[in-house]
């Protein structure tokens, strides 16, 4: 069969679940804008709401956190006009290739995955159906699009190894070349983000220490104090980056200021090689500071107007439909279902 060709197109999405942190930014937000502006793409993102009412969502929470993350994408440099910017819901095409993709994958595959498992727990029996389902979900937001890349925090790598399983069997099953076998885009500085109380765990909004985190709604003063109260060792930082191995703490700060500053973290040792903490850690806070505050600045100001941000939404997701509707149709023509022309 003839290769299709695909036209570049990144898609990615984030819930609508409340408390964004500097994880959110450097794992997703950051490099989301770097691929808007580079131009090399068309580029698609989404705050998927049908995905964070897998877990109990109170209604008013998630409207207010709905609009909240999409001050956060504007804020952080997403321009809704060269950016393709909208909830899912309001895009039905999601749910209905959803649908098709739940009779795609097997129920082993969804039972295989770790944030299934960690979500869940041991309670199985009390969990809903849709967080089982979820990576179906996620597939069908990717390839209702047909997008080829798909930038995500390395905790979703499992997820889009699935979404290419997914695409791969219903090409088979259909004899077609309908559905591109996605690319994950990984990587990069201060791809996984961690605690400031503890190197070894993810920077996280459910983590009960609000000092583990920074979080984008974060004052200056909160910024400084908390990066001031970092655990750290009493070590020097190290003249190279094979020096950071067995020390969680100090390495995540260095992956942080490189991520704040746009370098690796290499140049950041090279820079700061034998520097004591003391000196270290408020270099830091300035420049935590000077990124984060005017972005937190910004995101209240376009909250204070939230029938604008409704607005900038629903033309989104009409943009966002005109992509979708064929491909959907296409799909239900390719499954077998008749259509009344
Ligand atoms: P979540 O808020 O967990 O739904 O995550 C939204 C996006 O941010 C996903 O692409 C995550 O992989 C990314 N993300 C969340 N927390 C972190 C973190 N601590 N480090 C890096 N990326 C993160
Ligand atoms: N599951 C992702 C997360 O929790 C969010 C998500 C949903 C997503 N659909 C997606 C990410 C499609 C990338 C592409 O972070």
């Amino acid at each position: 069969m003839a290769e299709t060709q695909f036209t570049p197109r990144v898609f990615s999405g984030i819930q609508p679940s409340g408390g964004l942190t500097l994880g959110n930014y450097l794992g997703a937000m950051k490099r989301f804008v770097e691929m808007q502006d580079a131009g090399q793409f068309e580029t698609v993102y989404c705050m998927v709401d049908l995905h964070a009412i897998t877990v109990w969502q109170d209604p008013a929470a998630l409207r207010q956190n709905t609009r909240e993350l999409a001050a956060f994408f504007i804020a952080a440099g997403i321009d809704p006009a060269k950016s393709i910017l909208f909830n899912q819901s309001q895009v039905a095409e999601h749910a209905q290739l959803a649908w098709i993709f739940n009779c795609v994958a097997r129920m082993g595959w969804m039972g295989r995955m770790t944030q299934w498992k960690d979500k869940a727990g041991k309670n199985t029996e009390n969990a809903s159906l849709g967080l089982f389902a979820y990576p179906a979900l996620m597939a069908a937001d990717i390839l209702i699009y047909h997008a080829t890349h798909v930038p995500v925090g390395d905790d979703q790598k499992q997820h889009l190894e699935l979404t290419r399983d997914v695409a791969q069997k219903f090409n088979n099953d259909f004899g077609t070349d309908f559905f591109p076998i996605t690319e994950p885009v990984i990587g990069g500085p201060a791809m996984r983000v961690m605690s400031l109380r503890d190197g070894t765990k993810k920077m996280s909004k459910s983590d009960p220490s609000d000092m583990s985190r920074i979080n984008m709604a974060d004052d200056a003063d909160a910024i400084a104090r908390k990066i001031r109260k970092a655990k750290t060792d009493p070590e020097p930082l190290p003249d190279t980056i094979e020096g950071l191995k067995d020390r969680p703490e100090a390495r995540n700060l260095v992956e942080i200021y490189a991520g704040l500053a746009n370098t690796t973290p290499e140049a950041v040792i090279a820079e700061c090689a034998g520097q004591q903490f003391g000196t270290f850690k408020p270099r830091l806070a300035d420049l935590a500071v000077e990124r984060i505050a005017p972005i937190s600045a910004r995101m209240r100001d376009l909250m204070s107007d939230p029938a604008e941000i409704d607005r900038t939404l629903g033309k989104g997701a009409d943009r966002a439909r005109e992509i979708a509707t064929p491909i959907l149709e296409k799909t239900y023509e390719i499954v077998g279902m008749l259509r009344s022309g």
